[in-house]
């Protein structure tokens, strides 16, 4: 349980490496249950991805995780059911049970509760894997899934498209008898880096241009060896960084591709950018311009992991932003902690007007989940005097030696324990 001293006003330069993706790597953790060996580079090394090996470990897996690579051998699994509390160290855990119902046919699991980000139903991912064949029964907050016939192949239509629901039938689908779509999937990165696992395993996955992915159920996955893609909302963060400083920076090991929806909007707040193969260079002014509508929508749109981050910038920009959060319920926890910096922030359900300040000051602010803890650190690094950025442990579970990093950069940056340690 730590927490982070930030010294304000830090120019940063230089160059970071942009790690693995965490919402990529999950669900191929998850899929590596289907097949005897895998090997998966790029793993970042992060309390998720540690939440991740706990419980394959515990279904019966050997699990190592070196210099960024997961190895997962799946010849002990023994197991078919996951306990409450390896549910609850992860939201993201429900993307087992496909896996492990294809496995073993059958899964028992807690029910998932929900997040900071508000009530996380998982009726979409139930709805699909029924009709795949699985039999599901509510038992005193436990669900008990079936498949005693096997696993058959469908065509679902989702109301939404949910990048968890899809990617949990997709890796059941891998394995089940006949073919299975998915209309109105999600089309996240995350999802094609799944497919593209899933085809190195053996097996038959493809999306179309509309994002319909197709499934073609083959007997028994096999060993393979996968790189996963580079973190999008890192880099969004690290530019995020960048811009609020009036800094510049090189990233590398990052697909700009992924950013489609990000980059304009830097370039609407004065910044320059310039993609190359795996690689981004930002070039910000001294101040940022406002952004005159965020809305925060499936991919391609613009990505609802980075809207904290972004507001964090527009809070010290040269006038009015509004955001639209239209993915999750209550994702605005980190305006209240901004306020406290000086920034000036209205909320008003999934509306967010942000009046830009030519100052914010440092102050002791607490994470309130991941990406707003990530916001805080933005806003730390421009603000005035120091901040003290406490419940890190939101932060640690998708960004790698975050402090690490920016001290690179030449920001003054330190990680100290609740012993007082400084790490
Ligand atoms: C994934 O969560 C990401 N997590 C989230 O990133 C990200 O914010 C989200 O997708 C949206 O992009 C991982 O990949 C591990 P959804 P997921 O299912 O799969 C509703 C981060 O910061 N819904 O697309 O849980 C749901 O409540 C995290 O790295 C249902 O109603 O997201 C939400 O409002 C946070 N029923 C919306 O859909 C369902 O069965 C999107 O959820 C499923 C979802």
């Amino acid at each position: 349980m730590g927490k982070y001293i930030v010294e304000g006003q830090a120019r940063l330069q230089g160059e970071l490496r942009v790690q693995g993706s965490k919402n990529a790597a999950l669900p191929i953790l998850a899929a590596t249950l289907l097949t005897p060996h895998s090997v998966v580079h790029n793993c970042p090394n992060l309390s998720d991805i540690g939440a991740a090996s706990n419980i394959l470990e515990y279904l019966g897996c050997r699990c190592s995780l070196e210099e960024g690579t997961m190895t997962v051998d799946t010849a002990g699994c023994c197991r078919d059911d996951i306990p409450d509390n390896l549910m609850r160290e992860m939201r993201s855990s429900i993307v087992f049970l496909g896996a492990i119902i294809a496995r073993c046919a059958r899964a028992r699991i807690s029910m998932p509760g929900g997040c900071e980000l508000g009530p996380r139903p998982i009726d979409m991912h139930l709805s699909g894997l029924k009709k795949l064949g699985v039999s599901i029964r509510d038992d005193y907050g436990y669900l008990d899934c079936r498949a005693e016939h096997g696993l058959h192949g469908a065509k679902i239509s989702l109301p939404f498209p949910s990048v968890g629901a899809t990617e949990n039938i997709m890796i059941a689908a891998s394995v089940a008898r006949g073919d299975t779509e998915i209309h109105n999937a999600a089309r996240e990165p995350e999802i094609y880096d799944l497919a593209a696992f899933l085809c190195a395993c053996g097996g038959k996955v493809q999306i179309d241009s509309s994002g319909t992915v197709y499934v073609s159920g083959v007997e028994q996955l096999q060993s393979c060896e996968h790189t996963v893609i580079p973190d999008r909302i890192v880099a969004a963060t690290w530019l995020s960084c960048a811009a609020i400083t009036g800094s510049r920076l090189h990233l590398y090991d990052v697909e700009p591709q992924h950013l489609t929806a990000c980059i304009p909007m830097f370039e609407e707040a004065g910044c320059e950018l310039r993609a190359g193969e795996s690689t981004l260079d930002i070039v910000s002014p001294r101040r940022l311009l406002p952004l005159r509508m965020v809305r925060t929508m499936p991919y391609p749109g613009f990505p609802t992991d980075a809207q904290a981050p972004f507001m964090a910038m527009c809070a010290l920009s040269s006038g009015t932003s509004v955001f639209v959060e239209n993915i999750f319920e209550n994702r605005y926890k980190h305006a209240g902690e901004l306020c406290r910096m000086g920034a000036n922030i209205k909320v008003e359900g999934r509306v967010a007007v942000v009046q830009g300040v030519p100052l914010l000051h440092g102050a002791k602010v607490e994470c309130t989940d991941l990406r707003g803890g990530a916001s805080l650190v933005v806003a730390a690094l421009a603000a005035q005097g120091d901040s003290e950025i406490s419940e890190i442990r939101h932060v640690e579970r998708g960004y790698e030696d975050l402090e690490g990093n920016l001290r690179s950069l030449g920001a003054k940056i330190k990680k100290v324990e609740k012993s007082g340690d400084i790490c």
